[in-house]
């Protein structure tokens, strides 16, 4: 019974090596759009996304993400596109309505030809002074807490999925 949409949803692989080429606003544009179509807890839609496109701005946010594991490796794999998703805590199911996000946003993404990866410890980085500086910047208060950054981007690798364990689904 398999389709395009579920034939997407199964080979989207998480990207960790980009080329130079830039997605086009258009393509951004569907991708986004898609994210704010996830699903969200009461329709409350919680999440907001960040784009982030400048240089010095990914450098900055790709310290602070190492930063939260003493690393000094870029956490974002010299990707030059990030949506940064968060979400509004004084919802009860904005860690959820996040993820969703995320997802919507990867598989969309490999619908459209682009890579993508979700990375972790975005909650750690915009609870540090910097990360409020961000948020501020952005036009949002600290009521708002990291869930991931979707990094974006033309893929250079072509991996290949782990195979899935067994006993993944129970039936009754
Ligand atoms: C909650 C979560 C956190 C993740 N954090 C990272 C991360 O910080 N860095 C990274 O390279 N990949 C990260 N990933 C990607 C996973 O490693 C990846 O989804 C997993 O290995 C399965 O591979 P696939 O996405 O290609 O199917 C994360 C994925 C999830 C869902």
């Amino acid at each position: 019974m398999e389709n395009e949409v579920t034939r997407a949803l199964k080979m989207r692989r998480s990207i960790r090596s980009y080329s130079d080429k830039t997605v086009d606003d258009e393509v951004l544009k569907e991708i986004l759009e898609c994210g704010m179509y996830a699903p969200s807890g009461m329709g409350k839609q919680s999440g907001v996304m960040v784009v982030v496109k400048d240089e010095e701005v990914i450098r900055e946010l790709s310290k602070m993400n190492a930063e939260v594991m003493n690393s000094d490796k870029d956490p974002f794999y010299g990707a030059k596109l990030l949506v940064v998703v968060l979400g509004d805590t004084r919802i009860r199911t904005y860690e959820d309505d996040g993820a969703l996000i995320m997802g919507n946003l990867m598989n969309a993404a490999y619908s459209l030809g682009v890579g993508s990866c979700w990375i972790n410890r975005a909650k750690e980085m915009f609870k540090t002074p910097r990360g409020k500086e961000y948020l501020n910047k952005w036009g949002l208060d600290d009521t708002y807490e990291g869930i991931a950054v979707c990094i974006l981007g033309y893929a250079n690798e072509e991996p290949t999925p782990k195979d899935r364990k067994d006993n993944y689904v129970i039936y009754d």
